[in-house]
This record gives structure tokens, C-alpha cells and sequence, in this order.
């Protein structure tokens, strides 16, 4: 039996049993809240310098956040207050889009298991969009007329940054433009008031599958991801930290297909989201990522110039997403399939 969403009933006032995660996987006290999110100017008019920031960014953690993005504030705040208004809706009208099946767009569904078979829930639930917008749920009222501008504005943020990490890498501007960046989606996400977020998370440890990701998000302390510490960081260990953007910022994260696209240069890193006890927090994720059919594999040019041979075999992105599906995410796992 699936599990009923959370925002359709009352106020939780426990943590029912099974969203409570065995005691090594709760999020404890590893956070070390004094990180910076490395923050990239788009506005900026030395693109060789916001290519730089956004490669060394990319390879030292895999997130930064990115201001003057291109996105209207108005467009941001419209389709933060559409999404927010879904998860209000009553629960037969979201209902009408709940659905267990992975490949149905648009899906409304709750406590995405990890993958690995455990009978474990994570506290969120979420609606899944495409990013193409052949449809979307008719209520909210406002939500299509939100999504359109957002969506373009999002994705066209995206491709600046996919042409200026393309700069940085030595590759040309265009390398990732046309397939390679053609498909995507949209999740948004939603994490209602914990009674106690020490007994669960929102989203488990996992890496996004695409290229690169685009989060905004309404509260903010929900996000965290795995820091690898070599030298100052963290004494060669690795903590949990969290990622905190300025208002009005937008937070971008590079998937699995940039480290491969990239021969390993430029990290898709590890993340999570922690539960809070007082407000409900709502996350849009923008993915952008190949379409199914095309082949991905490190770039030519970083291969010859590194001499050190591609880290990863050629495949396609449809054969990659089942293998993510199937791994949960889960980052070695995920990885192990593609070397
Ligand atoms: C996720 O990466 O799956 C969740 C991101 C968030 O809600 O901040
Ligand atoms: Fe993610």
C-alpha cells in the first residue's frame, strides 16, 4: 500500500514509525553550519572570469549559487506562490495526478524509497513536472500561466551557465547545447513541518541525475551536501554542510552527466534534505539533461588533453536513468555502472 502524502491531512503531531530512519542514517550533528556557498555573478561582463569561478566552483564542491541569473524576481515569486498553493490544495484535487508510475508527468507522489529496498519514507512530498509543459494540473488557477515564464527564465539561466562551464573547460561554448541538453524536468518539492527532524530526511543522500540542476527554494536551511574535505575543509574527511543562498539567489548543482561529459573535472556532489520543525519548506528543482536517446561520454578534448583516457564508457542517457532509478541515486553506486 503507498503511503498517504503528508500534506493531505492534519498537522503531525508524532513521527509515525515508518519515517523514522535507522539510527547511522538520521541526519545527527555532522553539519558544519559555517560553509559558504560560493556565489557566481552572471551579470558580470568578463565572461572568462564568471567561466573561471563557475569551473573552479564546480570542481572544489559541485554547487555554488548564482545572482543577476536572469530571472525575474515577479516570475520567481509567482511560481513560488503556485507551488506553495498546489500542496494546499485539498487532497482529492491532488489526488487526480497521484500516481506510482516513474514515467508520468505531471505526478503528484510522496515518500520516494532509496532504492535499495528498505521500507524506510522520507518526509516530503512532490509533484513532478515536465519541463517542456505539454501539461499541468489544473489547480491551482495560476500555476500554468506561473510555470511557462519560470521555466523559460530557468533554462535559459541553465544554458549560460552550461556555455560558460564549457569555456572554462577549454571545450567549445557550444558543446553542450542541442541533445546533450535538450530533456529535463521539474520537482517540486514538498517538506511539511517534522515534529522531529532528527529522525528524518526530506531526500535522502543522492546525486542529480542530469547535467545541472536550478533550485529555488521558499525557507531556506533544508539542503545540505556532502563536503569532501582535502586540506583546509575538512581534514580529508567529510562532512555534511549546508547550502544557504542569499535571497533572491538561485542555487545551482552539477549532475552525474557533467562529471562524465567533463572527464571527472567538475564534481557531481552528494546531497540531501534535512526536515525542519516550524515551517513547511517548498523546493522547484530545474533539471536539464540530454535526451533519452543520446550517447554521453567524456569530451574528446579533455580526454587528448589530460592523457589520461576517458574515466568513463560511452552510453545512452535512457540506459543511464534506469540504472539511476534502479541505484537510487546513490553516487558510487550510480558511478560504478558507468566506468
Ligand atoms: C533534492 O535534491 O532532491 C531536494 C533538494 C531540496 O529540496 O533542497
Ligand atoms: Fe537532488
Amino acid at each position: 500500500m503507498a503511503a498517504e502524502p503528508l500534506s493531505n491531512g492534519a498537522t503531525h503531531l508524532s513521527v509515525p514509525g515508518r519515517y523514522i530512519l535507522p539510527v547511522h542514517k538520521r541526519p545527527s550533528s555532522s553539519v558544519n553550519g559555517k560553509w559558504a556557498l560560493p556565489v557566481v555573478d552572471l551579470g558580470g561582463d568578463d565572461d572568462g572570469t564568471i567561466a573561471e569561478e563557475i569551473v573552479r566552483a564546480g570542481r572544489e564542491f559541485g554547487f555554488f549559487q548564482v545572482v543577476n541569473h536572469g530571472v525575474p524576481e515577479e516570475v520567481m515569486g509567482a511560481m513560488m506562490r503556485a507551488a506553495e498553493e498546489f500542496f494546499a490544495l485539498p487532497a482529492d484535487e491532488k489526488m487526480k495526478y497521484y500516481s506510482n508510475d516513474g514515467k508520468k508527468l505531471p505526478r503528484f507522489h510522496t515518500s520516494l524509497r532509496n532504492g535499495t529496498g528498505e521500507e524506510v519514507l522520507y518526509w516530503r512530498d512532490c509533484l513532478k513536472l515536465g519541463c517542456h509543459l505539454p501539461e499541468w494540473p489544473d489547480k491551482p488557477r495560476g500555476l500554468g500561466a506561473a510555470l511557462e515564464p519560470y521555466t523559460a527564465a530557468v533554462r535559459a539561466a541553465a544554458r549560460r551557465v552550461l556555455r560558460l562551464a564549457a569555456v572554462g573547460l577549454g571545450l567549445e561554448e557550444e558543446h553542450f547545447e542541442g541533445s546533450l541538453s535538450g530533456g529535463g524536468m521539474m520537482n517540486v518539492n514538498h517538506y511539511p513541518p517534522c515534529p522531529d527532524p532528527r529522525l528524518t530526511l526530506g531526500a535522502g543522500p543522492h546525486c542529480d541525475p542530469g547535467l545541472v540542476t536550478v533550485l529555488m527554494e521558499n525557507v531556506g536551511g533544508g539542503l545540505q551536501m556532502l563536503l569532501h574535505g582535502d586540506g583546509d575543509a575538512g581534514g580529508g574527511g567529510m562532512m555534511w554542510v549546508d547550502v544557504d543562498a542569499a535571497p533572491g539567489a538561485l542555487v545551482v548543482n552539477f549532475g552525474h552527466q557533467m562529471e562524465v561529459v567533463s572527464n571527472g573535472r567538475l564534481r557531481s556532489a552528494e546531497h540531501r534534505a534535512v526536515t525542519g520543525a516550524r515551517a513547511a519548506r517548498t523546493s522547484l528543482a530545474t533539471f536539464v539533461w540530454p535526451e533519452p536517446g543520446c550517447t554521453v561520454a567524456p569530451a574528446q578534448e579533455l580526454v587528448l588533453a589530460a592523457g589520461e583516457g576517458p574515466l568513463y564508457k560511452p552510453y545512452s542517457y535512457g540506459e543511464f536513468l534506469a540504472v539511476y532509478v534502479a541505484e537510487g541515486g546513490v553516487r558510487e553506486a550510480v558511478m560504478a555502472h558507468l566506468k
